[in-house]
């Protein structure tokens, strides 16, 4: 680990948290050069849907690069993207009939959101945006002007203007009432409130602490979007790609994006993709070369990315997906339940899971426990007082029952530290 202390910046952070170095990997299992075996409960968080080095995405990957495939093309034409394209056309947006147009920005989340933020504030002719308390968005300026945390925003080094904070639903303030008064304020045309682009938003907050928003909720969004003539953008970078128990999060939700920003496990093997789903009117603002990169053209990932969507050919693994969340859901409340007078709190969907043990130095306490014990798993949440649970999807059920009984055991282990050390501070000072 020396090397990586001694040359790499300051800036690292989950290896501060998992210091150990890892070497191989196999679907929910990481290995450490020690040879410790890890549970992944964190998933890249949340890049790695179906798996560390899936096997049918593998040898894919191997055919192609054996066959001497293109490997990097910018945006010209290949027969990986085509095949990528194909099938998502006809896996995911024909039996949803859904039209849109696909723009491949560079391959992280953050240039996806940038370029949906550009296209809006161009289809409208306006500056503002609107997002949500505890959103994230990214880190590059226009999207870090989304992002809600201040531990991010402070370094931003420049002011992170244009962008509107309004709660989100789960939040103080929030709800249907909140998004009434902001139509009202909007629609006056002397509230002083500029009418925005568009209203930019996660179904499920991950990294804000797995904030779940309902559909009538999203729904008023929407309205409300449309209605100030502004646009809907549904950032699924996290949550989709089947993380909910359907492809998009926002599934049967009744809403109908403008536009839809995915990255993480559209890629499937873990290598970099975004993609925009773009409404066609709305594409037609672009033209050619306006929004730019060099690595757009993935076409590993779009090997993988292909493979990945067979996952959604019929109902099965969504299905999975729902039962697995049922029974991490069931754990964690039974967690939760012993610890009556601390009131944690389990949210989630699909598998997408946090236990909000509403306090920062519970949470780190956990997350060291569950390292130690062989669990890997990330905090979210303010300060990170969430223990977020975002396996891959393709996890073995045994090895989803071991992960989350090492988690109930890391619970009990910080919580009963904490009790002994509150009984010996209150022997300290009522008996000296
Ligand atoms: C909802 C959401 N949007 C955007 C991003 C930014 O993605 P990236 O880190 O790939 O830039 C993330 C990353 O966690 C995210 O969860």
């Amino acid at each position: 680990m020396q090397v990586f202390e001694q040359w790499e910046s300051n800036i690292r952070a989950y290896s501060r948290t998992a210091p150990t170095v890892f070497s191989t990997a196999s679907n929910a299992r990481q290995v450490d050069e020690q040879g410790k075996v890890y549970i992944d409960f964190f998933a890249g968080a949340g890049v790695l849907n179906f798996g560390h080095n899936n096997p049918r995405m593998k040898r894919a990957i191997i055919d192609y690069i054996e066959h001497d495939g293109i490997t990097h093309s910018l945006d010209m034409y290949t027969t990986a993207k085509r095949a990528f394209i194909q099938a998502f056309v006809e896996t995911i947006l024909k039996p949803r009939q859904m039209n849109y147009k696909l723009q491949f920005p560079g391959p992280t989340g953050t240039n996806a959101v940038e370029l949906a933020l550009k296209l809006a504030r161009r289809v409208t002719g306006r500056t503002e945006i609107v997002a949500f308390s505890q959103g994230f968005h990214g880190m590059t300026l226009g999207a870090l002007a989304c992002t809600a945390n201040h531990h991010f925003r402070k370094v931003s080094g420049v002011p992170l203007n244009n962008v509107t904070h309004v709660p989100f639903e789960t939040h103080q303030g929030g709800g249907l009432d909140n998004l009434a008064t902001l139509h009202s304020l909007y629609s006056n045309s002397s509230s002083g409130c500029e009418l925005p682009a568009a209203f930019i938003v996660e179904t499920v907050q991950g990294e804000g602490g797995i904030n779940v928003a309902s559909a009538e909720w999203l729904q008023a969004v929407q309205a409300l979007a449309h209605d100030l003539g502004a646009l809907l953008i549904v950032d699924d970078i996290q949550m989709g790609c089947g993380r909910t128990g359907s492809y998009f999060s926002f599934d049967g939700m009744g809403i109908d994006p403008d536009i839809v920003c995915l990255s993480k496990g559209i890629g499937g093997f873990g290598t970099p993709l975004a993609m925009n789903l773009l409404k066609p009117e709305h594409d037609a603002y672009w033209q050619a070369g306006e929004h730019t990169g060099t690595f757009r053209g993935q076409n590993i990932s779009f090997i993988a990315g292909r493979e990945a969507l067979r996952y959604f050919e019929n109902e099965e693994f969504n299905t999975q997906t729902l039962e697995r969340g049922a029974m991490i859901r069931q754990h964690l409340q039974k967690i939760a339940a012993h610890y009556p007078a601390h009131a944690f709190e389990v949210r989630g969907r699909g598998m997408v899971y946090g236990l909000d043990v509403g306090d920062v130095d519970i949470a780190k306490a956990i997350n060291k426990q569950c390292f130690d014990k062989g669990l890997l798993i990330s905090l979210c949440g303010v300060g990170g007082s969430v223990v977020k649970i975002i396996p891959p999807l393709t996890i073995p059920q045994e090895d989803l029952v071991q992960g989350l009984d090492y988690l109930a055991e890391a619970v009990a282990a910080v919580m009963q530290f904490r009790e002994n050390a509150y009984a010996e501070r209150y022997l300290e000072i009522h008996h000296g």
